[in-house]
């Protein structure tokens, strides 16, 4: 079987990586091959996502990042970066004197694009570009000893989506020193219910074109997705709430669950609850994706609700929500308590 053909079959069998490497090899041998061009970038679609683009632009989420690092690394420190991507919070790292600095990406294309850029910027020496997932690295072996400085970036737009919570426990128990400085340190959720027929439309379907398609809706979802609130027509009928908390130096992936008291401000259906992050780098210095920050690249999280549910501002509102350490899930919004033991009665 040739390059191509092989790459084919292991795209069909949904083995990107592999496939990605032998539609590489065609096109070093033809440059001009069609199939072998756009197979490769079929291929690394589905391997890097396309919002890594977007991330590295985000200029004050790097400018934070920056100020966080130059505060807290020095000239003797070994510094983890989980999650490099492109290598960049592992290069500010070294820029500002770490001793040494290991870098680990799980997403093997990534690390190697991670390592040609650390060598460009003449890094090399002091940055090592590791292609793991930071649960799989030994010390010593890819760290020479537990390390005293872990950063990382590995949050979505529901903060926990990229498994922030188990990674940075995970680092504590195996890979840092028991002093270590952890960026970020601590982390809040925050949410807003809101109207939103528009928002509402992402995940219910009813009469259209003469049909009735609400059939459809069985395969709507509880899981939330990103989007920009502000390029939605919508009223805020609460003000932001907090949700969770998190002490990335304590917390650990276990599910959480609690059931909130939501006051509304305002009359309406509330048909989505809009919920974002606030990430404390380090006391002081924060990244946020709160929807009066439009200059983020990380949109908000919107979980749509299955049914409107209505709302006063004169009955509070009894709001459950819940973690099972990767996605913040709200189970059920009910006009107060007594409703709900009535319905459930
Ligand atoms: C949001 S990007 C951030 C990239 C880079 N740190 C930056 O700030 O520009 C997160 C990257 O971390 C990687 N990743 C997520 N969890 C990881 C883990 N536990 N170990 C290694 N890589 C991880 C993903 O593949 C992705 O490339």
């Amino acid at each position: 079987m040739n390059h191509l053909e092989l790459a084919g079959k292991l795209f069909h069998d949904g083995r990107y990586e592999e496939a990605a490497e032998h539609y590489r090899s065609a096109r070093e041998l033809d440059p001009h091959n069609w199939q072998a061009v756009t197979g490769y970038n079929r291929a690394i679609r589905r391997i890097v996502p396309r919002w890594h683009f977007e991330m590295m632009h985000d200029h004050e989420r790097a400018v934070q990042y920056e100020a966080a690092i130059k505060q807290v690394v020095t000239a003797d420190h070994l510094v983890l970066d989980v999650g490099t991507g492109s290598g960049m919070l592992a290069l500010m790292a070294a820029r500002v004197g770490a001793e040494r600095v290991v870098a680990c990406e799980g997403q093997p294309v990534v690390a190697e694009a991670a390592r040609g850029i650390v060598a460009g910027a003449g890094y090399a020496a002091q940055v090592d570009v590791v292609p793991k997932m930071s649960t799989d690295l030994l010390v010593p072996g890819d760290l020479p000893r537990r390390a005293d400085v872990l950063i990382t970036e590995t949050v979505d737009c529901g903060l926990l989506g990229e498994g922030i919570l188990a990674s940075i426990g995970h680092a504590r128990e195996h890979l840092l020193t028991d002093q270590a400085i952890i960026v970020p340190g601590r982390a809040r959720v925050l949410a807003q219910l809101v109207e939103s027929r528009a928002l509402h439309q992402k995940n219910t379907v009813g009469e259209l074109h003469g049909f009735d398609l609400s059939g459809f809706n069985e395969l709507a979802s509880l899981e939330y997705f990103d989007s920009r609130l502000r390029r939605h027509e919508h009223r805020v009928l609460s003000a932001p709430f907090e949700v969770f908390r998190f002490d990335f130096h304590r917390d650990g992936p276990a599910p959480q669950q609690a059931t909130l008291r939501v006051p509304p401000t305002a009359a309406g259906a509330c048909h989505a609850v809009v919920f974002w992050f606030e990430l404390e780098l380090v006391p002081g210095i924060t990244v946020t994706n709160a929807p009066d920050h439009p200059t983020t690249h990380w949109k908000q999280a919107v979980q749509c609700l299955p049914h409107p549910v209505a709302v006063h501002p004169n009955d509070p509102l009894a709001v459950d929500v819940r973690h099972d350490g990767l996605r913040i899930c709200f189970t059920d919004i009910s006009a107060d308590t007594s409703t709900r033991k009535e319905r459930q009665g």
